[in-house]
């Protein structure tokens, strides 16, 4: 996932771009550049490595300019280098684009432009799309029409930044499958992928929708079809408290994050079930605007649809996976519907077997990853009724499903996903309530215990919260291992995945998690005094079933911890390392088990150095496939 910003004004450019590109680094971070139009020429600066490394480029250039285009980079196609980094040129040195997404037919593009004598220096798939402009410039003299001649050569799903010293009052954006919001102030206008970035100049957001083109200059933006249509749209007036990306504080946004959750949890709960008397309410009235964008939202499926329901299909990645994988325990206990979690990205190219009986959940923070999306527009189009469960509103999936459940942990910049974890679970908790209320599948006693006992929650997660010196004493025992295996079984094989995900994204130490069971079955010969191996365990269905695989493990001297219940004494002496929670039940425990490995892993990565809010290689969505 990439980065466009674009800026059209009274004032210097190149701040304005850097602190847009700032507010979207979490998006990628390989390289950043901006093109601007300096004494009417075109001038590009960008610098491989973090957007440090641009902000000292752009200091030592003091470029004087009131237009340009900038971009922050995830590499897909070319090695993260100032080669490959955006923006990129055209022969004439005249264009700039920036560039989010895959231009799936490059090659044979790039091979036709070199032929007719274009010299291209990137090994991006982006480069050929200023050469095409160029082409179609040459014969149409209109950029607005060359840029839909060249638009309409591409394959694939991206979004355009467009900048040309031929029009320097003018800027242009190209949406296709992406998202792009354009800012309007009296003196200027803004371009961004997020409307985060904006939110700190306008308030008044106009948002690019599908294979459309946007002619922006310092005063208005015309939008286009890509067939060349006028495209009518009025701008929303969204929240006007600036978006501060801060750490307030913490070290690390992650550890904010960490830290964030109770509060998350009240505010997630808390916009969806006001008490344990009360139904939950996902009505659409109840969605709000949130953050930077005002858009409506909520779940309209009735209790008839439910009842039509004979399956649920749950497709993510990632964390989102895990969390969906905690929603299959919680559905099937609460509604007796079969639930089968799928991997996004496994989806692509397979018999996809849905019904109009079927409820596919999409589950992405984001809204914005390309596997997950694919998958649910690829299931509703086989007509499957559709749900989302996302922290981003104004996100691609808010566009591609008609229910959509809103988790409130405003915007996880860290590219871990941590507080966008547990909500995602609490509205797999809400979602599997509502329903079983709908379908009688609980009685109203059970649903207002389990309703308070849910409600209960964060101010379990505060007692955890509070231990967090003792865990990262104890998380620092293990911070010199090479390997590390996580275990758990139910609800809790899901959070042992979580916690070796988390390792390995943080601190780069090779992790794996198993279904505590599973372990016998091969995975004990990688055990030895060497490695530690963490059990969650928690007392209920399977705490015994759990206690005799980590003895297993034991008896292969491995290094023994556990996340475990206050007071367990089997546990005490199985394990010599204990992470301890408030008693539970086992129904809520992956909301609570998931903390100590968060943290276990923040811990053991910020004492190895580790670049904890943005490891290497990662971006914060995965907008390719
Ligand atoms: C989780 O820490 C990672 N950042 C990654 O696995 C992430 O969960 C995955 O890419 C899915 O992202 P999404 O929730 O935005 O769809």
């Amino acid at each position: 996932m990439c980065g466009i910003v674009g800026y059209l004004g009274s004032s210097q450019a190149a701040p304005v771009l850097l602190s847009s590109l700032r507010a979207l680094e979490y998006r990628g971070y390989d390289s950043a550049g901006v093109a601007i139009i300096e004494n009417g020429r075109l001038a590009v600066l960008k610098a491989a490595g973090k957007l440090a490394n641009l902000e000292s480029l752009l200091e030592s250039k003091n470029p004087q300019a009131t237009v340009g285009i900038g971009h922050t980079r995830w590499a897909t196609h070319g090695v993260p280098n100032d080669q490959n980094a955006h923006p990129h040129m055209d022969c004439s040195g005249t264009l700039a684009i920036v560039h989010n997404g895959i231009i799936e037919n490059y090659q044979a593009l790039r091979q036709e432009l070199m032929e007719n004598g274009h010299t291209l220096s990137s090994d991006t798939d982006t480069e050929v799309v200023a050469h095409l402009i160029e082409d179609e410039f040459r014969t149409t003299g209109d950029l607005l029409a060359a840029i839909r001649g060249a638009v309409g050569r591409l394959k694939g799903a991206y979004a355009l930044g467009v900048v040309s010293q031929q029009l320097p009052e003018k800027l242009y954006a190209v949406n296709h499958h992406y998202s792009l919001a354009v800012g309007l102030s009296d003196q200027a206008s803004y371009l961004a992928s997020d409307s985060v970035a904006v939110c700190q100049y306008t308030n008044r957001i106009l948002r690019l929708e599908q294979s459309e083109i946007a002619e922006i200059t310092a005063s208005d933006v015309k939008l286009y079809s890509f067939d060349g249509q006028a495209v009518s749209r009025t701008p929303v007036m969204v929240d006007s408290n600036p978006f501060v990306i801060d750490k307030q504080g913490y070290k690390h946004f992650l550890l904010k994050e960490i830290h964030e959750q109770p509060l998350i949890m009240r505010q997630t709960l808390g916009k969806y079930l006001k008490h344990p008397e009360k139904p939950v309410d996902f009505s659409a009235a109840n969605g709000s605007g949130h953050h930077c964008d005002d858009t409506s939202y909520g779940v309209s499926l009735t209790a008839d649809d439910f009842k039509k329901i004979d399956r649920i299909l749950i497709v993510a990645c990632g964390t989102a996976y895990h969390a969906g994988l905690v929603g299959k325990y919680i559905l099937e206990e609460l509604c007796g519907i079969p639930v089968e979690v799928e991997i996004a990205s496994e989806m692509r190219g397979r018999k996809l077997l849905v019904t109009g009986n079927t409820l596919t959940i999409a589950v992405s923070q984001s809204g914005e990853t390309a596997d997950t999306l694919a998958a649910i527009t690829e299931a509703a189009a086989r007509g499957s009724m559709t749900l989302g469960i996302t922290n981003r509103p104004d996100s691609h999936l808010a566009l591609v499903t008609p229910n959509l459940i809103v988790t409130e942990c405003g915007i996880e910049v860290s590219v871990a996903a941590t507080k966008t974890f547990v909500a995602q679970c609490a509205c797999f908790y809400l979602l599997a309530l509502h329903m079983a209320d709908a379908l009688k599948t609980v009685t109203p006693e059970r649903s207002r215990d389990l309703k308070a006992k849910l409600l209960a929650v964060p101010a379990l997660m505060e007692q955890i919260l509070a231990r967090e010196d003792t865990i990262r004493l104890k998380s620092l025992r293990h911070a010199e291992a090479h390997d590390m295996v996580f275990v758990g079984r139910g609800l809790n094989y899901p959070i042992a995945l979580e916690g070796a995900l988390k390792l390995k994204e943080l601190s780069y130490i090779h992790a794996s998690g198993y279904a505590a069971g599973e372990l016998k079955h091969g995975p004990i010969a990688v055990l030895d005094h060497l490695v530690p191996v963490i059990t969650v365990i928690v007392p209920g269905a399977v705490y015994e079933k759990t206690l005799s695989n980590a003895q297993e493990a034991r008896a292969r001297n491995a290094q023994m911890i556990a996340v475990a219940v206050d007071g367990d004494e089997q546990a005490r002496k199985t394990f010599d390392t204990i992470l301890s929670i408030p008693p539970v039940e086992e129904f809520f425990s992956p909301l609570l088990t998931v903390i100590p490995l968060q943290l276990l892993s923040y811990f053991i990565a910020d004492y190895l150095g580790k670049d904890v809010d943005q490891p290497r290689n990662l971006a914060k969505s995965v907008t390719v496939e």
